[in-house]
C-alpha cells in the first residue's frame, strides 16, 4: 500500500490514500465518523499557520532539566558496543504470520519522527530493526528542509518494512499520532532520536502481559514527577496519568485512533495542536505502565534548552480538565473510556528493566502512595497545588529515589541498591520476571547491610505467568560472606512442583516474617544469571 521514499508525500493534496489503513480491517460507521473527525482534526492543522515554539517538545522533559537535577552522573557506556552487543531473544520465526497465528507474540510499527538529528534517527532505526517483534518502521520526517529517504537508512533485519514520509510542514507531536493510525499493525513502538531504549526486549516481555496499556520507559526522576502527576476520583470514573511516550513506549493503535477522534471532537487552541503528547496518555484514563530505569542519551544538540516547564504544566492541567469535564457529563457519550483496565494499579509489580535486557525486577513494595490518595476535584488553578496534595504524603525525596530506585536491584552493580523505602511485612515480595523461561535453584541475595538474619525469613516461590505462585522447598541457606554478613545464597528446589523446565517465567522471594528495617537489595544472582 506504501511506496517506499514517499518523498513530498502528498499530504495536503490527496490524504485518502494515506488513512486508508484507518479502516482497512473495520467498516463500521463508528470507523467512518472516527475518520471524519480525524480529517477535520487535519484539516484544522493544515491550516494552521506554522508554530515558531517548538520542533519536539518532549525533548524537554528528560533532557533538558534532568541533566540539571540529577544527582546521579548518566550512564557512561560506550554506546556502539552497547548496541552491538545487544540482540534479541525472540526470533524472526517466532513473528512470521503462520508462527502468530499460534504463538501470543505481538508484531508492532515502530513510529519515528525525523527533525534536525539524523544521525540520531539512523542509529534508533538500525538498532530497533534487531528486534523482530519489529515488523514495520514509519519514519516521518517534520522537517520541510532537509528530505530524507529510506536508503539513508540501514536495517539489521531484511525482514522489517521501511516507509519514510517526508512532511511539508512541521506537524511536531501530532505526527506521531497521524503516522500510527497509518499503521499495518496494532500496536505501535514511539521512540523518539534524542534517547536509546536499551530494553527493548524486557519493555517489550512486559508490554506483552497488557498490550492494551501504555508502557513506556522513564529515568527515576522523571518516573518520581509522574507519580505526582496522576488523576484521580473514583465518583468520576477518572484514573488517569501523564507519561512521556520519547523514550520508548508501545503504544495500541486504537488508543491512537480514538484520541484523533478526541481531538476532532475536542477542540484545542491552535499552540495546543501540536502539543498533544501532552494530551494523549491523560486522554486513555489510564494510568501509564511506567518503568524506571536510566537512559542512554543520543546526541541532543538540537534540542530544547529552555525550560518549558509552565507550558507542561498548562497542557497537563487543560487535557485533565478536559477529561474531567467530558467524564462528568453523565451521557452516553464514549468519547473517553470510563472502565479501568487491568492490571489494576496495585497489581503492577513489574518495575524496572534489568540492565542486561534479560529480565525485570519486580517487586509488590511500592513506596509511592496510590494515585486515589490524592482527590482531584476539577478546581485546582495550577499542576503544583496537585503536587502540593501528593507532597504531604509519604514517599520517597528525590534524592533518596536517585541513590535507591528500583533498578539499582538488577544493574549488575553490587555497589549500588535498590531501598524498599518501606518496611516489609510477611507477604511483601521482591524478585524477577525472565524475558526467556528459567529453572532456576539457587539465589545469592547481596545487600549492603548486615542480612546474617535473613536465613530463615523468606519463602521461594516461581510462576509461569505471575498470577499462580508455588512454593520451592529450600534446601540450603548459607552466608556466603563472613567478613560483612551482608549477601546470603539460598538454594531450593522446585522439581515437586514444576515439572516442565520451560514453564517458568517468574520468581519471587516472598518475606515469612515483619522486618523492622526496609531491604536494601544491590544485586541478585541466580545460577548464572548475574543481575
Ligand atoms: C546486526 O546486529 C548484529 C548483532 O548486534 C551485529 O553484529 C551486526 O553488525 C549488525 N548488522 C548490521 C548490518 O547492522
Ligand atoms: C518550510 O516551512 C516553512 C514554514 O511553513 C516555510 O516558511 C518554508 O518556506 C518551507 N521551506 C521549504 C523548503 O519548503
Ligand atoms: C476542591 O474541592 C474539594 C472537594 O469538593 C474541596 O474539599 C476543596 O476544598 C476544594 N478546593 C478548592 C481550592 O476549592
Ligand atoms: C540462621 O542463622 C543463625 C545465625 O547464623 C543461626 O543461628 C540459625 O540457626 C539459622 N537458622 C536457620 C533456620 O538456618
Ligand atoms: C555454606 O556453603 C559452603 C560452601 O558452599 C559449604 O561448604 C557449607 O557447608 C555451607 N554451610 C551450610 C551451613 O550449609
Ligand atoms: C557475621 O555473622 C557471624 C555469625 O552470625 C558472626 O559471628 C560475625 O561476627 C558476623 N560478622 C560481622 C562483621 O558482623
Ligand atoms: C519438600 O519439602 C517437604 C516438606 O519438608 C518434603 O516432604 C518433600 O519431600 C520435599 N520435596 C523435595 C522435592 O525436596
Amino acid at each position: 500500500m506504501f511506496d517506499k521514499d514517499q518523498t513530498n508525500l502528498p499530504f495536503n493534496r490527496n490524504l485518502a490514500p494515506n488513512f486508508s489503513r484507518l479502516f482497512s480491517r473495520r467498516s463500521s460507521i463508528i470507523k467512518l465518523t472516527l475518520f471524519a473527525l480525524f480529517l477535520g482534526t487535519i484539516i484544522w492543522i493544515i491550516i494552521l499557520k506554522p508554530l515558531a515554539e517548538s520542533d519536539s517538545l518532549s525533548d524537554f522533559g528528560v533532557s533538558a532539566k534532568n541533566k540539571k537535577e540529577s544527582t546521579q552522573p548518566i550512564w557512561q557506556i560506550d554506546l556502539k558496543k552497547t548496541i552491538d552487543e545487544r540482540f534479541s531473544v525472540y526470533k524472526k520465526e517466532q513473528f512470521t504470520e503462520s508462527a502468530l497465528e499460534k504463538n501470543r507474540l505481538i508484531p508492532v510499527t515502530a513510529v519515528l519522527l525525523g527533525w534536525k538529528r539524523t544521525e540520531g534517527l539512523q542509529t534508533v532505526v538500525n538498532y530497533i530493526s534487531k528486534y523482530p517483534f519489529i515488523k514495520e518502521i514509519l519514519v516521518w520526517n517534520n522537517n520541510n528542509e532537509t528530505r530524507i529517504y529510506a536508503r539513508d537508512f540501514s536495517l539489521n533485519n531484511s525482514d522489517v518494512e521501511l516507509s519514510v514520509f517526508n512532511s511539508e510542514e512541521n506537524l511536531h507531536d501530532l505526527s506521531k499520532y497521524t503516522t500510527c493510525s497509518m499503521a499495518k499493525y496494532d500496536y505501535c513502538y514511539f521512540q523518539d532520536d534524542d534517547w536509546l531504549n536499551l530494553y527493548m526486549d524486557s519493555l517489550y516481555t512486559n508490554f506483552l502481559e497488557s498490550p492494551s496499556l501504555i508502557h513506556s520507559n522513564s529515568m527515576p526522576t522523571i518516573y518520581l514527577e509522574s507519580r505526582k502527576w496522576m488523576f484521580a476520583n473514583a465518583d468520576k470514573n477518572l484514573h488517569t496519568g501523564f507519561t512521556w511516550l520519547g523514550c520508548g513506549s508501545f503504544i495500541s493503535r486504537a488508543k491512537v485512533q480514538r484520541f484523533l477522534g478526541q481531538l476532532g471532537t475536542i477542540s484545542l487552541m491552535k499552540d495546543r495542536l501540536k502539543l498533544v503528547d501532552r494530551y494523549f496518555s491523560l486522554w486513555t484514563n489510564q494510568y501509564p505502565y511506567q518503568l524506571s530505569n536510566p537512559l542512554t542519551p543520543l546526541d541532543q544538540k538540537d534540542g530544547w534548552g529552555v525550560d518549558q516547564r509552565n507550558m507542561v504544566y498548562n497542557n497537563i492541567l487543560d487535557a485533565t480538565q478536559k477529561l474531567y469535564t467530558a467524564l462528568a457529563v453523565k451521557s452516553g457519550s464514549e468519547l473517553f473510556t470510563r472502565e479501568e483496565e487491568k492490571p489494576y494499579y496495585n497489581d503492577r509489580v513489574i518495575r524496572a528493566p534489568c540492565l542486561n535486557d534479560k529480565c525485570l525486577f519486580l517487586t509488590n513494595i511500592d513506596p509511592f502512595p496510590h494515585p486515589s490518595r490524592v482527590y482531584y476535584a476539577n478546581n485546582i488553578t495550577h499542576v503544583r497545588n496537585q503536587e502540593a496534595k501528593f507532597n504531604k504524603l509519604d514517599f520517597p525525596s528525590k534524592f533518596f529515589w536517585n541513590n535507591y530506585a528500583f533498578h539499582f536491584a538488577v544493574d549488575s552493580d553490587g555497589q549500588t541498591c535498590w531501598n524498599s523505602f518501606k518496611i516489609p511485612k510477611v507477604g511483601d515480595y521482591f524478585g524477577l520476571q525472565f524475558v526467556e523461561p528459567s529453572f532456576p535453584k539457587k539465589v545469592t541475595i547481596l545487600s549492603s547491610k548486615d542480612i546474617s538474619n535473613f536465613n530463615a525469613s523468606f519463602n521461594i516461590q516461581v510462576s509461569p505467568d505471575g498470577n499462580k505462585w508455588r512454593t520451592c522447598n529450600i534446601t540450603n541457606s548459607n552466608n556466603t560472606d563472613y567478613t560483612y554478613n551482608n549477601s546470603i545464597t539460598f538454594e531450593f528446589d522446585c522439581s515437586n512442583i514444576v515439572k516442565n523446565k520451560r514453564l517458568i517465567r517468574f520468581i519471587r522471594i516472598e518475606a515469612s516474617r515483619n522486618f523492622i528495617e526496609p531491604f536494601e537489595i544491590c544485586s541478585l544472582i541466580l545460577d548464572e544469571l548475574n543481575v
